[in-house]
């Protein structure tokens, strides 16, 4: 190490003293950060997933998960990171909440003229990850994302608090503004406009219902032997099978 650092020096001191001692710094702390990453390893001990312990259905299986989750008491155990594309095929990511699932799928409430809209309205392929790593956990489901029926994202809006009801009036989702202020000025505006219990519901705003194709569980194990269940639909029924880590 200090060899190859003594290298870079004398490579740059012939031409620049000052920019030798720069690519040393650089050297060094690149050096020092990758080092401290390299040591973070953690061996996964908490679970199995051997084929007895699994359910049938990939949902019966996540709600025993879910449950689990919630049990462990984890931060945000219903947030997913949620991937899509846009038209050329360039993936953006970003955290939704998961605000209920039963077999059709899994659904997230959002703003319908956001980012992710426009993805999803040229390409409703998508994919959610459960980041469950406190249970050495992760769920990834593929599939495809459709809007929900008005009336059940109604339902999940007038059952909302009064400042979230505001909150989806405020945003004009993934738009570029000004400061905050634009968005503090508007909240109080909306404030005067509608009193708690006579928020509108606004129409460009909504649930996606993501319908399962495929639904991975993967569990963490010893020596990186990670257990990985891959459930497929196939017609209306799921074939299980079980991946290398
Ligand atoms: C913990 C957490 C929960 C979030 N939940 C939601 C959500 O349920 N719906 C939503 O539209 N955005 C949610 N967001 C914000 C999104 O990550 C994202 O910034 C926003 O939806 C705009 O994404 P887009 O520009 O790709 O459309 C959440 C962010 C975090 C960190």
């Amino acid at each position: 190490m200090k060899i190859f650092l003594l290298r870079i020096f004398y490579k740059h001191f012939e031409k620049d003293k000052k920019r030798a001692i720069i690519a040393l710094k650089g050297c060094y702390f690149t050096a020092i950060s990758m080092k401290d990453l390299s040591n973070l390893r953690k061996e996964y001990a908490q679970a199995q997933l051997t084929a007895d312990s699994l359910e049938e259905s990939p949902f019966s299986q996540f709600q025993k998960w879910f449950d689990q989750a919630l049990k462990a008491t984890i931060l945000e155990p219903n947030a997913m990171v949620l991937s899509t594309v846009d038209i050329h095929n360039t993936p953006t990511q970003r955290t939704v909440l998961l605000k209920y699932f039963n077999p059709p799928g899994f659904v997230f409430f959002t703003n319908y003229t956001s980012r992710k809209a426009q993805h999803l309205a040229t390409n409703p392929s998508a994919s959610l990850l459960f980041p469950w790593y406190a249970l050495e956990r992760q769920v990834i489901v593929t599939g495809k994302v459709e809007r929900i029926p008005v009336e059940e994202s109604k339902a999940y809006f007038f059952s909302r608090p009064y400042g979230s009801q505001l909150g989806a009036w405020v945003s004009k989702q993934s738009s570029v503004i000004d400061s905050r202020q634009v968005l503090e000025n508007r909240l109080s505006e909306l404030k005067q406009q509608f009193l708690e219990g006579e928020v509108p519901f606004p129409d460009f705003w909504g649930g996606y219902r993501l319908v399962p194709e495929s639904m991975e569980f993967w569990q963490g194990g010893v020596n990186r032997l990670h257990d990985r269940i891959l459930y497929k639909r196939v017609e209306s029924a799921w074939i299980l099978s079980r991946l290398s880590p």
